[in-house]
């Protein structure tokens, strides 16, 4: 699993928690995927990450309940996105074909299919791709009657074809040999291209069902909504789903998901989809409309907080106003603080 990336786009929260650790619906984002693989009994993972390497221990304990062995695979430096699957090579066993996921996508793919998928058209490595409207964000890929992709091209201006890179691959060992050792080297921009260049079988793998690409704030926002509304079927999803929330002190019209230790004040609002962390206070006739507060934060009186995430441990005091905001761990806003996003940002 590739997590050794900066984030950037996750800024600010990725500043002080990596893309991994950031809640989704008050798991760690990693963890949707490694229910994924322990789904279709995937018992060995490799973490191939970059900064704060040991940091990444923290899973071990949730891996070994999911009956998941995992790895850390560090690298003193960022080695990109095929740099580090190389790097990882000395955790891999025999010439069974390997699952590579990019760590920053939610999805309930079908590993099972895809490894069929893989072995019947006898590729080299499988790719799976999403369809969607507007390709020209992603990696667009354009393939033959029989799959087989003829062309992958990252981030074009103008693109061939609604079909994107989803961010998990089937990789046979043997294409390892192709990626120089301890160099930063990159899959989309670099390796795929030059690999059906010379005439290596690279097949699409089409997935329909659930897929979130979760680096962005707007698409991070969407995949907590998206698990909170139910729209994954992933088994600890289902569970947080089954888990109705019910306190007098809140109106609630829309759907709540809430951590430990969260306290409400009277006549507190919540509509739309809402996620409130561990360790919360939300005082008194606070209105929440599609928001996302990670842990410890508290609230004051009569604020509202409308599409917007509010990083751990901040305090907005009484009477505050913040919507469409992208909040960093830590802030304090005085009271009477109002802060609209006014939509010029194009990272979002
Ligand atoms: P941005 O800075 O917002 O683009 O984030 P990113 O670099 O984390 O994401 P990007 O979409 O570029 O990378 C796709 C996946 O590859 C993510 O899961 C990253 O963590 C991972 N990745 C990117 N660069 C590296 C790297 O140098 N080493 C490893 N091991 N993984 C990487």
């Amino acid at each position: 699993m590739l997590l050794g990336g900066q984030g950037t786009r996750l800024r600010p929260f990725t500043l002080s928690t990596p893309k991994a650790f950031l809640p989704v619906a008050n798991v760690p984002m990693i963890q949707y995927q490694l229910s994924l693989l322990s789904r279709y009994k995937i018992d060995t993972v490799i973490l191939a990450v970059s900064p704060q390497c040991q940091k990444y221990r923290k899973f071990f304990g949730i891996s070994k309940s999911l009956g998941i062995n995992l790895y850390l695979s560090c690298e003193k430096k960022p080695l990109g996105t095929a740099g580090g699957i190389r790097n990882a090579y000395k955790f891999l066993k025999g010439d069974e074909p390997f699952f590579v996921f990019n760590g920053d996508i939610i999805s309930d793919c079908n590993l099972d299919k895809m490894l069929e998928f893989h072995k019947k058209s006898d590729a080299d490595i499988s790719i799976a791709v999403v369809e969607v409207e507007n390709s020209k964000d992603f990696g667009v890929i354009v393939v033959d009657q029989d799959k087989r992709i003829e062309q992958f091209i990252e981030k074009p201006q103008q693109p061939l074809s609604n079909l994107i890179n989803a961010g998990i691959y089937i990789i046979q060992p043997d294409i390892l040999d192709e990626i120089p050792a301890g160099k930063e080297v990159s899959i989309e921009k670099e390796v795929f291209p030059e690999l059906i260049k010379k005439g290596k079988k690279l097949f699409a793998y089409i997935h329909t069902g659930y897929w979130k690409d979760v680096g962005t704030i707007k698409n991070f926002k969407a995949a907590n909504f998206d698990i909170v509304q139910g729209k994954i079927n992933l088994d600890h999803a289902n569970k947080l789903q089954a888990e109705s929330f019910f306190s007098e002190k809140v109106m609630l019209n829309g759907r709540l998901s809430t951590g430990k230790n969260v306290v409400f004040g009277n006549n507190v609002k919540v509509s739309g989809t809402v996620i409130v962390g561990d360790g919360c206070y939300i005082g008194e006739n606070t209105v929440l409309k599609d928001a996302i507060i990670f842990r410890n934060v508290l609230i004051g009186k009569n604020c509202l907080i409308e599409d917007s995430i509010i990083g751990n441990s901040t305090f907005i005091e009484d009477n505050c106003e913040i919507r469409d905001a992208a909040i960093a761990d830590g802030c304090r806003f005085c009271q009477y603080t109002k802060i609209k996003n006014s939509g010029n940002s194009v990272r979002l």
